[in-house]
């Protein structure tokens, strides 16, 4: 079965298609991300519109790179939600009247379960039962995953999520939106010689709490001469506060469900530090760790393709009319 999977949440137009016994076959991206960066933010109708620029463009020639003809695709994917209402009514607009168009059958899905399950187009996925962190932009979330759409809620952001603290910490160091791989790179001539705060970490359980590091960054700016150093010294400190403040959880979250897999997906999670810190926690505990190729960590149709591909196959579809939720929860999915 090869599906056409769409992704247009946020500030990326992600295509790709999925076969589901030889694999990913093809993916394209389009970043809007030197459009946004001028405006500090993603600007959702501008986001909008350039999805709907660029989104038919893309499935053309994602087709017609593979060789492939429009009536050999048998499903399409689309990401339904969260995200911006705007961008994601471009994709599940374009999705549904395809699926139409070539009579095949159209799939909603949620886009914290195609990060979740992006590891799964590496070469050697994770089993099921793991527990899951999802860390990007919108979204913090400990999970444990039992199997497809069966999701218990452990942990999550009680006000930022990691990869918005770190786009808000950028800024206040002067880094251009999004400031998360800058924020690294800057921490790399850096030494973390200032202590964060670890948040919510001397209490018992798995949230998170991220709003008070930016504002601990913020005053630690203000108090430092604002060198170059200085700057790469803050970026580091952050980065090792956030860095800790997950492997404590995650350690937590593995201890509590008994599991030995965990799977780490969603922008942030193409942090280096963030992977070396989580790995050797679950190197201690004798656990393995999963994560996507870089390329897989950020919004792409890749992980959508392969997770709409899993529900279609399981005989799920959707209606003629489309769905586009900005706010969704991920406990709520049907199971396969
Ligand atoms: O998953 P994603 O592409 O979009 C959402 O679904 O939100 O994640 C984007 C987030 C941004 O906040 C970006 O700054 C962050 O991931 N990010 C990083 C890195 N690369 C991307 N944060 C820290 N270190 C990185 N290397
Ligand atoms: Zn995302």
């Amino acid at each position: 079965m090869y599906v056409l999977g769409i992704e247009t949440s946020c500030d990326e137009t992600g295509i790709a298609i999925y076969h589901s016994k030889q694999g990913l076959i093809n993916h394209k991206l389009h970043s809007q991300i030197d459009m946004h960066s001028q405006y500090g933010g993603v600007v959702p109708e501008l986001a909008s519109r350039d999805h709907i620029r660029k989104i038919v463009p893309l499935i053309k020639q994602s087709i017609s790179e593979t060789r492939l003809n429009n009536k050999d695709i048998n499903g399409i994917a689309y990401t339904a939600g969260p995200g911006l209402m705007g961008a994601l009514l471009v994709g599940a607009a374009t999705a549904r009247s395809l699926a139409w168009a070539w009579q095949i059958p159209a799939i909603a899905v949620h886009h914290m379960e195609g990060h979740l399950l992006a590891p799964m187009l590496e070469k050697n996925p994770p089993q099921m039962p793991f527990v899951a962190l999802l860390i990007s932009g919108g979204h913090t979330l400990l999970i444990q995953v039992e199997n497809i759409g069966n999701y218990c809620l452990l942990g999550e952001s009680l006000d930022d999520a990691a990869g918005e603290a770190f786009d808000k910490t950028g800024k206040l160091l002067g880094l251009s939106y999004p400031g998360g791989a800058k924020l690294a790179k800057l921490a790399e001539s850096g030494t973390a010689r200032l202590k964060f705060p670890r948040p919510m970490t001397d209490r018992p359980g798995l949230d998170f709490s991220f709003s008070g590091l930016k504002t601990f960054a913020l005053n630690t700016i203000n108090a430092s001469t604002q060198s170059e150093q200085d700057r790469a010294d803050i970026a580091a400190a952050f980065q090792e506060a956030v860095a800790d403040t997950l492997t404590i959880k995650c350690k937590r979250a593995l201890l509590q469900t008994g599991l030995d897999k965990l799977v780490v997906a969603g922008g942030v999670s193409a942090n280096q530090h963030i992977r070396t810190e989580l790995s050797k926690m679950t190197q201690q505990l004798n656990a393995t760790i999963y994560f996507p190729r870089l390329e897989f960590c950020t919004d792409n149709g890749a992980m959508i393709a392969y997770a709409g591909c899993q529900r279609l196959m399981a005989g799920q579809q959707q209606g003629l009319e489309f769905s586009a939720h900005p706010r969704w929860a991920l406990n709520g999915l049907t199971k396969i």
